[in-house]
């Protein structure tokens, strides 16, 4: 299981560790009983064999105690591994408050990466060692799957969705990337290279490529070029919701209910806009499908991300009612969303 053996990947994360003992004990625990089983149906085979050909087999009723010994030891050997494994699918589905986030679009067939300050990766995704990153994911056609054996994460990349799937790296070094859901002709050939970089490599691999400008920077460019600004004003005067504050927000919608303003909400306001009409709006957006790609849909994302009071170039007056800047959790910068 550690490195040096061709048969498992690196241990190169902080689960990978984790993952890898419930699975050595997976392997232990079977490899136990099937040694027992096997073991005891020879020596019964020899103890209680036929020796004359007239023996016939005493009859036994019941064993009351050998049935419950034999259900009970089993089900809290079962029980043991759900505890221990649901532990370990917690920790995974639950990325840490403070992360670096990346974004991916898987599409057939390629992996495209972007990170917020502007650096775009093909099949390549250079990553920091000892900081918890987080990948949020989407694709532009089929479903595909993320598959990093060397950190093992594993998680599906699908169309008109954002999944995530968090890592911290522990060990400098390259490691493989798979697609590991068919989709298509060329998945084989759907792979790349992660490289884990210790953290001063790594900003100065990150320093390296900034011509692009930050992803919110795209996004608040695109805005503009949409016309998405004549409508979402920053000073409640616009015919759309003010979009300032609004990301991790619950906003209430025309139809009564609510919903929580996060990747998915945004994707769907800028695709389906009459899908979840803000209370108090007119459903008068019009779609913006067809006009804007999934790694322009990333940018609009990230720029309404940016929109902060307490950013002193969006900078507006709280309305009454409207979320106060100090309701911003750290969590919630620019830097780390
Ligand atoms: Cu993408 Cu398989």
């Amino acid at each position: 299981m550690r490195s040096g053996s061709p048969l498992f990947p690196e241990v190169a994360s902080t689960m990978a560790s984790r993952v890898d003992a419930l699975y050595l004990f997976l392997v232990g625990l079977t490899g136990f009983f099937t040694l027992l089983i096997a073991g005891l149906i020879v020596v019964f085979m020899i103890k209680y064999k036929r020796r004359a050909a007239t023996e016939i087999g005493a009859r036994i009723h019941g064993g009351m105690a050998l049935e419950i010994t034999w259900s009970v030891i089993p089900l809290i050997i079962a029980l043991a591994i759900f505890v221990w494994a649901t532990q370990i699918f917690f920790a995974m589905s639950r990325p840490p408050a403070e992360t670096m986030n990346i974004y991916a679009v898987g599409k057939q067939w390629m992996w495209k990466f972007q990170h917020l300050d502007g650096q775009r990766e093909i099949n390549e995704l250079h990553v920091p060692v000892g900081r918890p990153v987080k990948m949020i994911m989407t694709s532009e056609d089929v479903i595909h799957d993320l598959f990093i054996p060397a950190f093992r994460v594993k998680a599906d990349v699908i169309p008109g969705r954002y999944t995530h799937l968090w890592f911290q790296p522990t060990k400098a070094g390259e490691y493989h990337l798979f697609c590991a859901e068919y989709c298509g002709t060329k998945h084989s050939g759907m792979i790349g290279r992660v490289v884990a970089m210790e953290p001063d490599d790594f900003q100065a691999w990150l320093s390296g490529g900034m011509q692009e400008g930050s992803l919110a920077s795209a996004g608040g460019k695109l805005f503009q070029d949409l016309a998405c600004n004549t409508c979402h004003r920053p000073d409640a005067q616009g015919r759309g919701p003010v979009l300032q504050n609004i990301f991790g927000k619950q906003v209430s919608l025309q139809s009564g209910e609510t919903v929580i303003v996060d990747e998915a909400y945004i994707r769907e306001s800028i695709l389906s806009p009459s899908a979840k009409v803000t209370a108090g709006f007119q459903p008068i957006m019009p779609t913006f499908q067809g006009l804007v790609s999934e790694e322009g849909l990333l940018q609009l994302i990230e720029y309404v991300k940016s929109l902060k009071t307490d950013n002193p170039v969006q900078a507006v007056r709280p309305t009454a009612g409207g979320p106060a800047p100090n309701e911003n959790t750290p969590a919630q910068s620019p830097q780390t969303r």
